[in-house]
């Protein structure tokens, strides 16, 4: 190739890694947001239990979504249930990635309006933008920089592009290993359906003895749960879905020094994990 051919290569490839969709959010108002759970238990091929989780459904998601950082900020972390009750929501899940050691939240997050943090990344990222668009994808530092997303929220992959799954073309551009991929574990998602409601899903499991879904096994069903489009947050320890009081998912951690006095239902023995940022519902 001549070297003006190289250069025009590097440029496609740069640009092509930094793609994104935009849908319109669904434009119902209200002072209240409008929420309603639906319990899955379902069985799933090569499964020899059935899966269990729970999808969130959100009909007016202007007013009523922000991705907020544990009350102490980024780096800092609280169980979901004390971030919840904190920012007073209807409900509250698990959100971004972290780094458990040094509790710093990864990748971009905006927090109603105000941008908490903007690293550089290649990680996909899901957003809801200031004039009601959701915004899903490879986002890059400047857009963000422009101040036009209300919340956005850091993921691992991105699942679900226009009722298909896309983790096999984002784990080429997100370079996420096999083993994330592949290993069953408890998941949680964010999207949306065809209507622009916002879906939140979540499945349970327990990474330590490979139960819950893999990816690929998270996007279909997903997809059969409504998602149009759909980013993977982060799972594992980490799920939590905390509704009227009520933890609604199984919870994986043992209680230890940190996380003691926050005791789940199921099974017993285990306690929420702190981490630093939540979907809030409210
Ligand atoms: C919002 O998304 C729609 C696609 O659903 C697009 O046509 C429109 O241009 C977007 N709005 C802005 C302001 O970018
Ligand atoms: C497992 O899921 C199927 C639906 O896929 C349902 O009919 C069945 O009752 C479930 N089994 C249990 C034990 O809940
Ligand atoms: C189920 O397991 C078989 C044998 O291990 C494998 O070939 C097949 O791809 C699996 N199916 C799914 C849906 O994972």
């Amino acid at each position: 190739m001549k070297p003006t051919q190289i250069i025009l290569l590097v440029i496609v490839l740069t640009f092509s890694q930094c793609f994104h969709d935009e849908f319109k959010v669904n434009p119902a108002k209200g002072d209240q947001p409008i929420i309603t759970v639906k319990y899955l238990n379902t069985q799933i091929k090569n499964h020899s239990t059935n899966v269990t989780g729970t999808i969130t459904l959100l009909e007016n998601p202007l007013l009523h979504t922000t991705f907020y950082p544990s009350p102490s900020g980024c780096p800092g972390s609280a169980p979901v249930s004390v971030s919840s009750d904190f920012y007073h929501c209807s409900l509250a899940q698990n959100a971004g990635f972290f780094n458990m050691e040094t509790l710093a939240c990864l990748g971009p997050l905006v927090s109603d309006g105000k941008i908490i943090q903007n690293p550089s990344t290649i990680q996909s990222s899901f957003g809801i933008t200031k004039y009601g668009n959701y915004s899903i994808g490879y986002i890059d530092q400047s857009t963000i920089n422009d101040n036009v997303f209300q919340n956005l929220i850091n993921a691992r992959i991105w699942l679900i592009r226009a009722g298909k799954s896309f983790v096999d073309e984002s784990e080429k551009i997100e370079k996420i290993s096999q083993n994330f991929l592949n290993e069953r574990a408890p998941r949680t998602a964010i999207g949306f359906n065809k209507k622009g409601q916002l879906l939140l899903g979540a499945v349970n499991g327990l990474e330590s003895a490979n139960e819950g879904l893999n990816l690929y096994e998270f996007a279909d069903l997903m997809i059969e749960n409504g998602f149009y489009y759909a980013s993977n947050l982060d799972g594992g320890g980490s799920l939590t879905t905390y509704y009227k009081d009520k933890i609604l998912n199984t919870c994986s951690d043992h209680c230890g020094s940190t996380n003691k006095d926050y005791p789940c239902p199921s099974p017993q023995g285990t306690c929420e994990r702190l981490v630093t940022s939540i979907v809030c519902l409210k």
